[in-house]
Order: structure tokens, then C-alpha cells, then sequence
């Protein structure tokens, strides 16, 4: 398997890597499974009272192209609300990452992660954001 150089790049030299003390009422956190390879991913977003997210720290037990995936991620939401952070998309991820299509699922998973972690964050939060 041939990684574009992007994978590459954050494969090794990962943004963002580790976790938040997840007692913290201002931590979301989305951990999701690929149930095609096994892989699983934990993303965790820093949020603040204007509902922007402040910080990201993620982990990934995977492939280079999930870690890639989610150290992308955690890049690309840094200063934005959760309401556009819910509109990234994997096809941007894929694309940004020039994914092949047997790793496309790997990006669904960042795609999930972020998702996840939104919902975590409004059930923490009674919905209201
Ligand atoms: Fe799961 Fe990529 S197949 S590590
Ligand atoms: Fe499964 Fe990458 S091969 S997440």
C-alpha cells in the first residue's frame, strides 16, 4: 500500500495526539469502531461557552490512514463551531489525504468520531449548545 506523502506526514508526526481529562464539563468525547478492520478511534474536543472548539486531542488504534485521518481532523476543527465542524465531511478528508478507495473507510471513521463527540457534548449539555 502506496500512502500519499499528506498520510505520510501526519503518520509520523501526529497533531494533537493523547487525551483531556474527560471529567471535565467542557470535553466531548467520540469513540468509534470500524467494524471492517477493527480499528477504533477516540476523539476528544475542547469546547468552549461561545460553543467553538478551542483544542482536539485524538487516538487512534489503526492504520496510517485512520491515524492520518484523525490527526487531520483534529487540525481542522480548532476554531470552529460544533455546527461546522458537523458539516466536515470524509470526501474532504479523503480527498485532503488523497485516500484510496480501500482506506475511504478509514476517513468515514474521522467523520464518526467528530459526530460522536458533538453528540456526547450535546447530551452533556441538554442539547442546548
Ligand atoms: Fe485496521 Fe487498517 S485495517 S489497521
Ligand atoms: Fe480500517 Fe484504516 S484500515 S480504519
Amino acid at each position: 500500500m502506496a500512502y500519499s506523502s499528506k498520510v505520510i506526514d501526519h503518520y509520523e508526526n501526529p497533531r494533537n495526539v493523547g487525551a483531556f481529562e474527560k471529567d471535565d464539563p467542557t470535553i466531548a468525547t467520540g469513540m468509534v469502531g470500524a467494524p471492517a478492520c477493527g480499528d477504533v478511534m477516540r476523539l476528544q474536543l475542547k469546547v468552549n461557552e461561545q460553543g467553538i472548539i478551542e483544542d482536539a486531542r485524538f487516538k487512534t488504534y489503526g492504520c496510517g490512514s485512520a491515524i492520518a485521518s484523525s490527526s487531520l481532523v483534529t487540525e481542522w476543527v480548532k476554531g470552529k463551531t460544533l455546527a461546522q465542524a458537523q458539516e466536515i465531511k470524509n470526501t474532504d478528508i479523503a480527498q485532503e489525504l488523497a485516500l484510496p478507495p480501500v482506506k475511504i473507510h478509514c476517513s468515514i471513521l474521522a467523520e464518526d468520531a467528530i459526530k460522536a463527540a458533538i453528540a456526547d457534548y450535546q447530551q452533556k449539555h441538554g442539547g442546548q449548545e
